[in-house]
Order: C-alpha cells, then sequence, then structure tokens
C-alpha cells in the first residue's frame, strides 16, 4: 500500500458511537495498514480501551477522506475534548486543526461575500464554546503552550490569540470586568457566554486581512510605502465585514482598535489611553506576542521571555536603538502598550509556564 494516502490521527479522535463517511485503519508491526473500523459503523468504548491497552498512539485515515474527518472533528470538538482516549498534548493538536479550519472557512467566506455569514459566525462560536471548556481543564494550557514558535501563519496565528485572551482573561476577572462592567455579578454560563464573545474578537481580530494579498502578507523584505497603507487598512476591512452582524459592540470595536497604541502612534484612528477599548489593549498585547514568538516570513522567532522583556521595554530590539523599529510590521514596542495591562499578560504567562 501506498503510504504516504494516510493522515495519522490520535485514538482520542474517535469517540464511542457511530463514525461517519470514513474508515480507520491501524499499522501493523509489519507496515501494513489494516482496516480497523469501517465507516457508518459503531465504535465502542472497549474497542477504544483495547487500543490504549495496546499502547497505540496513533490511527490513520484515507487522506481522501479528511475533509469528511475536519466535518467530524469540527462537529464533535465538544466530545473529542473531553475523551478519556487522548492526552492534553493530542487535544490541543486537535483543538487547533479545527480552529485553523474554522478561521480559514471564515476568511474564504468573507473574501467571498465581502462580509461575514451567519453560518461562518455560527460555526465560529460553536468553534470557541467547545473550546473554552477545554481552555478551563488544568494542563491544557501546558499542552496549548507547546505551540508557540511555530511559523507565523494568519490562521494558526488566530487560534494562538484565541486561547492567549480567552486564558488570561479567565484568570484576570478584573480585566473582563472592565471590558464588560457587571461581569463578576453574572451567572457562570453568562461569563462564559462573555468569554465567548472576547474571543469570538481574538478569533477574528484579523479577518480584516482577508483583502490583503498575499505577496504582501509573506513578503519576507520590508513593505513599500504603499502595501504598508494596504496593510494598515485591515482592521477598518474587518469591521466593515462584520458590521451587519449581531456581535456585540465591545467586539467590533476591538476588532477596529487592534493596532491602535498606547501612546496614539498606532492606526486607523490614531486613539491613545482609554479611549482605545480594553479588549482592544488586550489583543495589541497578545497579537504583539505570538507574532514576535512565532517564525514570521521576515524575521526568526524571539524566545518568550526576550519577547516579554523587549515589549516591557527592559531590552532593546535587535536593531539597538529606542526607535520605532525599522520594520514597520513590528509595530513599535513598549509605547504601544498599556503598562498595567503588560504587567499582568507576564504574569500570566509565567503562571502558564510559557517556554522561556
Ligand atoms: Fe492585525
Amino acid at each position: 500500500m501506498n503510504e504516504g494516502r494516510y493522515l495519522a490521527i490520535p485514538p482520542g479522535a474517535i469517540i464511542p458511537g457511530f463514525l461517519p463517511k470514513f474508515r480507520i485503519y491501524v499499522l501493523s508491526p509489519q507496515g501494513q495498514y489494516i482496516l480497523w473500523a469501517l465507516e457508518g459503523r459503531e465504535v465502542r468504548p472497549e474497542q477504544l480501551d483495547r487500543l490504549a491497552e495496546g499502547g497505540l498512539k496513533e490511527v490513520y485515515i484515507d487522506i481522501e477522506e479528511q475533509f469528511i474527518y475536519d466535518q467530524y472533528l469540527e462537529d464533535n470538538l465538544g466530545d473529542i475534548l473531553d475523551s478519556k482516549w487522548s492526552s492534553n498534548d493530542q487535544k490541543a493538536t486537535i483543538f487547533s486543526r479545527v480552529s485553523t479550519n474554522v478561521v480559514k472557512t471564515a476568511f474564504e467566506t468573507c473574501f467571498r461575500l465581502g462580509t461575514m455569514s451567519t453560518e461562518a459566525l455560527r460555526q465560529t462560536q460553536r468553534m470557541i464554546e467547545n473550546a473554552l471548556k477545554f481552555i478551563t481543564q488544568s494542563g491544557s494550557l501546558q499542552a496549548l503552550a507547546k505551540m508557540i514558535g511555530h511559523n507565523y501563519q494568519t490562521y494558526e496565528h488566530a487560534t494562538k490569540v484565541l486561547w492567549f485572551t480567552v486564558a488570561f482573561l479567565r484568570d484576570n476577572p478584573g480585566v473582563v470586568e472592565e471590558i464588560l462592567p457587571g461581569y463578576q455579578n453574572l451567572s457562570q454560563r453568562q461569563q462564559a457566554e462573555a468569554l465567548k464573545q472576547c474571543g469570538v474578537a481574538a478569533l477574528l481580530h484579523d479577518i480584516g486581512k482577508a483583502f490583503v494579498s498575499k505577496e504582501i502578507l509573506n513578503k519576507s523584505d520590508s513593505l513599500s510605502t504603499v502595501e504598508w497603507e494596504i496593510m494598515k487598512r485591515h482592521p477598518l476591512s474587518g469591521l466593515a465585514m462584520l458590521v451587519d452582524t449581531d456581535l456585540p459592540v465591545f467586539v467590533k470595536k476591538a476588532i477596529l482598535h487592534h493596532h491602535e497604541d498606547f501612546d496614539g502612534g498606532g492606526y486607523p484612528l490614531c486613539l491613545e489611553g482609554s479611549s482605545i477599548t480594553t479588549l482592544a489593549r488586550v489583543l495589541r498585547i497578545v497579537d504583539t506576542f505570538d507574532a514576535m514568538t512565532s517564525r514570521r516570513p521576515y524575521k526568526g522567532p524571539v524566545a518568550a521571555s526576550k519577547t516579554a522583556q523587549i515589549m516591557i521595554g527592559l531590552q532593546k530590539e535587535q536593531n539597538g536603538n529606542d526607535d520605532p523599529p525599522q520594520d514597520a510590521r513590528d509595530e513599535g514596542m513598549r509605547r504601544c502598550f498599556d503598562e498595567e495591562l503588560l504587567q499582568k499578560f507576564i504574569i500570566f504567562l509565567g503562571n502558564v509556564k510559557v517556554e522561556a
């Protein structure tokens, strides 16, 4: 058999019940793919127990059936992230895969329709609802933190900004209180709903980039003045795409303000200080932290501890001066952030034990 035709998946991605239209294979010690479960058949808990007892860390699906598999993951994300048959690392990988696909669909829909469809928005909210339960579990944050330092891709970046933001806000109810006065008096269900809406802003903060060409997004040299002007339109384009949706105003404002700098030097409105909404100030920090710790088309990753020091102004950037960075895509440092929020975020990173 052709090995290239199979995609390894964790056994925990299979939940007891009836399989949709994909087959599952196991790899024999002789290197052969053996059919383990047929599409449409019931998978029983005892079968999953036997896989776990056999120490199997991976099962396989036909690569041509991965679209069906992705839809299945999305439809069953809540149960999968709750499964006892996979590790937190495997769950983090599944969560990242589903989230990346959801963001990709959102970008494609916006590009095609010029606006966010109700269906794409509901899909996004459903995914975040399930993600929130996972993020609340102990140990999940360490698993998710392992995604730091990976390549910077718009979709993956959005996923990381989502979990950093939601996990940070969950640990800092006082900050959510600033975003949504009265939050701390809400019921648990209402608080989860509020965090979900913050998660929507985090996941879709760069949705306006759907209209920025790949050549500009992936350019390894400095952007020209014209290219930079195009890039700077994305917060406004993002708002335009979401303006007709029923998302709360604080979510729309966070997307519009996420590149505003605390000292007034950001864009598109040059707002400063507390006139920038709190959620946007959080996104400004999280967005920068994840971008700097990732491998970008024009720059290598910076270690998390060094990134935190640069952001807080304790270390200079590699260009060795106090001027704004020559590459405008790094968008300035200390002057950009609400210092009090930044300190809270750095304490949060320490609690999550993000690798230095
Ligand atoms: Fe952005």
